[in-house]
């Protein structure tokens, strides 16, 4: 037994000292600093079939989101047909490269099951889909999720709640019960807030900070507001994000960066990539620097997977790795912001 943990003792020391010289990449962001997580979206399908993505997934992060797989349409396909499969090898994945997982996301008005939004439903129906829904799925995971984007994207951008299916047939107070059930579902969940624009001081993060202190103050348990920060370099860098991201810690929140990610006008150009690397720095700089800032997760890693081409005509190379998995300004930005927390 000793000769044994003696030889492989010697056969490990043999191998780090055999080993090639460390470049960049050969420690993962997630060894950076404890604080915050960093995370990736996962494209479930990527994971299954390029191991290439897979070793950097593991290697690169301690938090994951599934970028499809627990909405709405995936998890409830038909009504009352329930398939967690997708969700559950990404919980296992996580669990096995010692990774937490963000749940996305249990109330949302796009990515619904085509049963749910062509159907005719009462409002009263509605109501207890909406419940059942969170319990099933909250309840399918719980323990095994570290933080629930329970609702996404219900404001507009003047600071007016969305018009959805859930606003129509429940009013309002949709989203005070959906943090209720939630927490009655997974106790343990931290319950976020998440929506896209939030980043800037301004009318729609000012109403989301309304809503959450509101919802605070009648004592409905949420803990966190997640914000997208789904930037392009066309657009001027939201210099007030930091600061905003300062008066949801003071309200007694906790912060997230959950969906970044900094696109651009192609063709992609070395000047662009510069812009784009400040870009994400001074994300990152701004979570960093806010002690409540609980986790930054890039809404992928690798161009060669990201959404930003199929949904912003012309727009691309949004993330920090280029499609052959090479790290680009970003990353190094990246490293270099983590490398100043704590
Ligand atoms: C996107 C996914 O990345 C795409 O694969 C999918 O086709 C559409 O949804 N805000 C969110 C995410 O909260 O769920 C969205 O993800 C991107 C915008």
């Amino acid at each position: 037994m000793q000769r044994t943990r003696l030889a492989v003792l010697v056969a490990v020391t043999v191998m780090l000292v055999a080993a090639p010289a460390a470049t960049a990449t050969d420690h993962g962001l997630r060894d950076v600093t404890k604080r915050p997580l960093v995370g990736t979206a996962v494209d479930m399908s990527a994971l299954a079939n390029d191991p290439t993505y897979k070793r950097l997934t593991a290697r690169e992060f301690n938090t994951v989101t599934p970028e499809n797989v627990m909405k709405w349409e995936t998890v409830e396909p038909q009504q009352d047909v329930t398939d967690f499969s997708q969700g559950d090898a990404l919980v296992r994945f996580a669990r096995a490269n010692h990774q937490v997982v963000r749940g996305h996301t249990l109330v949302w008005h796009s990515q619904l099951p085509a049963w749910l939004t062509s159907g005719t439903f009462t409002n009263a129906q509605l109501e207890a889909i909406l419940r059942r829904h969170i319990f099933e799925e909250a309840g399918h995971f719980r323990g095994r999720i570290y933080a629930w984007d329970v609702v996404n994207e219900a404001f507009n951008e003047d600071g007016t709640l969305r018009d959805t299916i859930w606003l129509r047939a429940l009013g309002p107070d949709y989203i005070a019960k959906a943090f209720i059930w939630a927490h009655e579902a997974d106790p343990h969940a931290r319950l976020y807030y998440n929506d896209f624009n939030l980043e800037s001081i301004g009318p729609k993060s000012d109403a989301a900070l309304a809503l959450v202190k509101q919802l605070k103050a009648r004592h409905v348990p949420i803990d966190g507001v997640g914000f997208q920060g789904h930037l392009g370099i066309q657009y001027p860098y939201p210099d007030t994000f930091g600061d905003n991201l300062e008066r949801f810690a003071a309200a007694g929140l906790d912060v997230a960066i959950t969906e970044a990610d900094v696109r651009m006008v192609l063709p992609v150009t070395p000047e662009k990539l510069a812009t784009q690397a400040t870009y994400f720095g001074d994300m990152m700089r701004s979570c960093v620097a806010v002690r409540r800032c609980a986790s930054f997760t890039l809404w992928g890693f690798t161009d060669k997977y990201s959404w930003v081409p199929g949904f912003f005509e012309g727009e691309g190379a949004a993330t920090p790795l280029d499609e052959a998995f090479q790290p680009k300004p970003a990353y190094f930005a990246l490293r270099d912001a983590l490398g100043r927390g704590d």
